[in-house]
């Protein structure tokens, strides 16, 4: 029996919880030609909600085509176009119009763009030479995309990789080709929250006020806890309503740990799921947790460290600068705990989200975060 809680990459629509309104908004905003900015804290649902809408267009909308690239693992501007250039080509099968058409525009592309046959995947080589060969290349691709009169979504995961890039006029070149375009659209898709945000939201940034914005925050309770009763009990099993309010404030709904949990009381095989089983499988979660931590522990400063735990043993913090949370845990002063709570939201350690009330910090790994609660 497969385990029906993915905590890989999307599967189906039948093994994805609601993101309803999301989806509607995000199509919608497709079919008017609105680009996209979709950001949210880390392992929220981005890069599933991208794919799940992308299976509701070839549904629905299967005259729109899509193009899907994850840019994390690009270095400079000549990853970028490779990643892109694989992407299109998946997209458009060979022996279709348009994929015959981009096997001849690849091949004749200066500087050269070679296949790599061997994987069957399609995977090119780039010869380059001057800075301005590779902006050729890219301006290229999309003039080729947007020239075939059809509409098409491109996503870009993972997009503020490109402020990694040595090239520093890559925003401008990007933003340049892309508005002359009139059948493409774009989402950009990240999880640097303060990245996006400047990328997007800062006047002087080529970028600025491009797209409208997509947050994603937690899927409601009522959402989740149906959608995971559905899914045990279509699999033989039955959980209490205990056991299910139990999964959801342990997670704090955090898509990818409640996701994960689930996961592992459905591995666990027990057929019928109460409390302590819940509370089992959170036990083995840290457990298996516990090296990365450590690892964790190796990495930060002793100062550091502590603040980590002070964080998990709140929970989350409303005010970080406020005198009871620094005397309860021995933080020192109030910018001391600011340059503390800044280090770690760079490190991807904490969370800082900004509510009309102030800004929360919490851990960003929930599983993390009730170990440290121990300690
Ligand atoms: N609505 C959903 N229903 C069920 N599972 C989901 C849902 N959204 C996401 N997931 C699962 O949760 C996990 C984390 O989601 P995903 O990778 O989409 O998050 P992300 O925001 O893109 O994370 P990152 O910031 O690390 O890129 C994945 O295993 C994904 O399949
Ligand atoms: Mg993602």
């Amino acid at each position: 029996m497969k385990n029906p809680f993915t905590i890989k990459s999307y599967e189906s629509k039948e093994l994805f919880c609601d993101r309803e309104e999301e989806l509607r908004l995000m199509l919608s905003n497709c079919l008017n030609h609105t680009d996209m900015a979709l950001i949210s804290q880390r392992r929220m649902g981005k890069t599933g909600l991208l794919l799940r809408l992308f299976d509701e267009i070839a549904d629905v909308h299967p005259e729109i085509h899509t193009i899907y690239l994850d840019i994390f693992s690009s270095r400079n501007i000549d990853d970028f176009i490779k990643l892109l250039a694989e992407a299109t080509m998946k997209s458009f099968k060979p022996k279709t119009s348009i994929g015959d058409k981009l096997m001849t525009f690849i091949k004749s592309m200066k500087p050269q763009l070679t296949f790599d046959n061997i994987t069957g995947e399609p995977q090119l080589q780039i010869a380059y030479q001057t800075a301005h060969e590779k902006e050729y290349t890219l301006r290229g691709l999309l003039e080729f995309l947007d020239s075939q009169d059809v509409h098409i979504v491109i996503a870009i995961d993972e997009f503020q990789q490109i402020r990694e890039y040595p090239e520093q006029n890559m925003e401008a070149l990007l933003r340049t080709y892309i508005q002359q375009t009139h059948n493409l659209t774009f989402i950009y898709c990240g999880s640097k929250k303060h990245l996006m945000a400047d990328i997007f939201t800062n006047e002087k940034k080529p970028f600025y006020s491009s797209t409208t914005f997509v947050s994603l925050g937690r899927i409601s309770e009522q959402s989740y806890s149906t959608f995971i009763r559905h899914l045990f009990n279509e699999n033989d099993r039955d959980i209490t309503d205990e056991a299910i309010q139990f999964i959801l404030d342990w997670t704090r709904r955090h898509t990818y740990y409640t996701q994960q949990l689930c996961h592992t009381v459905f591995a666990g095989g027990t057929q019928h799921i109460g409390i302590e089983e819940v509370k089992a499988a959170c036990d083995l979660l840290m457990k298996q947790g516990e090296a990365v931590y450590l690892q964790y522990r190796q990495m930060l400063t002793v100062k550091q460290w502590s603040y980590l735990i002070a964080v998990a043993k709140e929970g989350s913090v409303r005010q970080i600068t406020s005198a009871q949370f620094l005397g309860r845990h021995h933080i020192g002063t109030a910018s001391a705990s600011l340059r503390l709570a800044e280090a770690l939201c760079e490190k991807g350690l904490l969370n800082d989200e900004v509510t009309l009330d102030g800004t929360i910090y919490s851990i960003n790994d929930v599983f993390l975060s009730h170990w440290m609660e121990r300690l």
